[in-house]
């Protein structure tokens, strides 16, 4: 920091308790049990049955007098029905507390599921979205624990659930400090049966956090330290868990780097490439990690000027500035290096192949204009309709 420059005035916010490590799977009963005595334990069972993580977790609640009501329907990119269905049984079996296991649409499920049982109505009403005003959530909202089986969402850590809308295509969040979980208990053991492209997907998910909120006009100091630290691990432990998947220990790495990108957008938000990945994710379903991963660095591209010292430290934490001299030669090394990243893990996917066609560009820009416009608002740069197509141009 430069003499005389002043911090800007800021809050941070990480109020969630952090259990990290192989192995801490076996503390989620004591962890569970000093919020409530009856868990909803929400998983989706096809994946957990495989891990054997969801058995683990209810004989640890089971162990530590915790009752269990498990809910084992959850799908990726969780739909407004599906979670006012597990919050009425939530409801009628009186659970005091919700623990999510699995990826971040289990995360997201439990975190609807803990607004759902305890206000009225469906949890559409407390999601935000475009001439949608959401209910307050208050403070009857019942307690997460997010175990989160993927190193990508940072869910775990999050102040957001994202919930898709299927009639209308679109994802939306119940955005309040209200559903940080209570407790997060990170194990890297449960990420090693993920297989490769999934562990890519997710992985640049985690890229895409840390780095959108190092570079969104909302930023804060406090953004900008987990932000770097999570790039830094990352741009590192990524190509070793696509390759080795059973690394526990760059596993660990992948995990420690996707909670801090979470605690990174909890304190800064994201731009422009969440907007375009949660517009491809809710008409197309293209997975959210995969969509991230494709169009960040062209996203980027748009910020070379108005971001060129932020994405030139990028490229110095990530290992892309070598022998780059000036700052923008480094700025140009980042999207160049995250391209090269993309490629080393095998998400170079032409949007062609994930059932888009050259003729739906025209309707994803038009959804990224009328649903994810705060993504814009949070974009350092402005963009017209022209940029956003030429984003997505460039993905076939
Ligand atoms: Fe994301």
């Amino acid at each position: 920091m430069r003499r005389g420059q002043e911090i800007a005035r800021f809050a941070c916010c990480l109020p969630t308790r952090i259990v990290f490590g192989v192995g801490v799977i076996q503390s989620v009963g004591a962890e569970t049990a000093a919020l409530g005595d009856h868990a909803m334990v929400v998983a989706a069972a096809e994946s957990m049955a495989k891990s054997g993580a969801l058995r683990e977790v209810i004989d640890s609640l089971e162990h530590a007098g915790v009752k269990t009501t498990v809910y084992d329907r959850v799908q990726s990119d969780p739909t407004v029905g599906a979670i006012d269905e597990a919050a009425s049984v939530c409801r009628q079996m009186k659970c005091r507390v919700v623990v999510g296991l699995g990826g971040g649409s289990a995360v997201d499920f439990a975190k609807g599921v803990a607004v759902g049982a305890t206000h009225p109505g469906t949890v559409h009403d407390y999601m935000g979205g475009p001439g949608h005003t959401p209910k307050p959530v208050t403070e009857a909202v019942l307690p997460v624990v997010a175990i989160p089986t993927t190193a990508g969402t940072g869910a775990e850590v999050t102040a957001v659930a994202v919930i898709t809308i299927p009639e209308t295509f679109e994802k939306h969040g119940i955005i309040t400090p209200r559903v940080f979980p209570k407790v997060a208990v990170v194990d890297p053991r449960l990420m090693v049966s993920l297989p490769a492209r999934p562990t890519a997907g997710t992985g640049f998910d985690a890229i895409g956090h840390a780095l959108e909120a190092y570079v969104s006009k909302f930023t804060t100091p406090m953004a900008d330290l987990l932000a770097l630290e999570a790039l830094r691990i990352a741009a590192e432990a990524l190509q070793q868990v696509v390759e080795a998947p059973t690394d526990l220990d760059a596993r660990g790495r992948m995990a420690w780097a996707a909670t801090l990108g979470g605690a990174a957008i909890a304190n800064a938000g994201m731009t422009a490439t969440h907007g375009i990945a949660q517009a491809l994710g809710g008409r197309f379903h293209v997975p959210h990690g995969e969509a991230v991963a494709l169009c960040l660095p062209e996203t980027l591209e748009t910020l070379l000027v108005v971001r060129a010292p932020r994405l030139a430290r990028v490229a110095e934490v990530m290992g892309f500035a070598t022998g780059r001299k000036s700052e923008s030669e480094r700025a140009k090394a980042c999207i160049q290096g995250l391209k090269t990243l993309r490629r080393l893990v095998h998400l170079e996917i032409p949007l062609g192949t994930l059932g888009v066609s050259d003729g739906d560009v025209d309707q994803l820009v038009e959804d990224v204009f009328a649903t994810q416009q705060w993504s814009l608002e949070h974009h350092p740069a402005k963009l017209e309709r022209a940029d956003v197509r030429g984003i997505l141009g460039a993905l076939f």
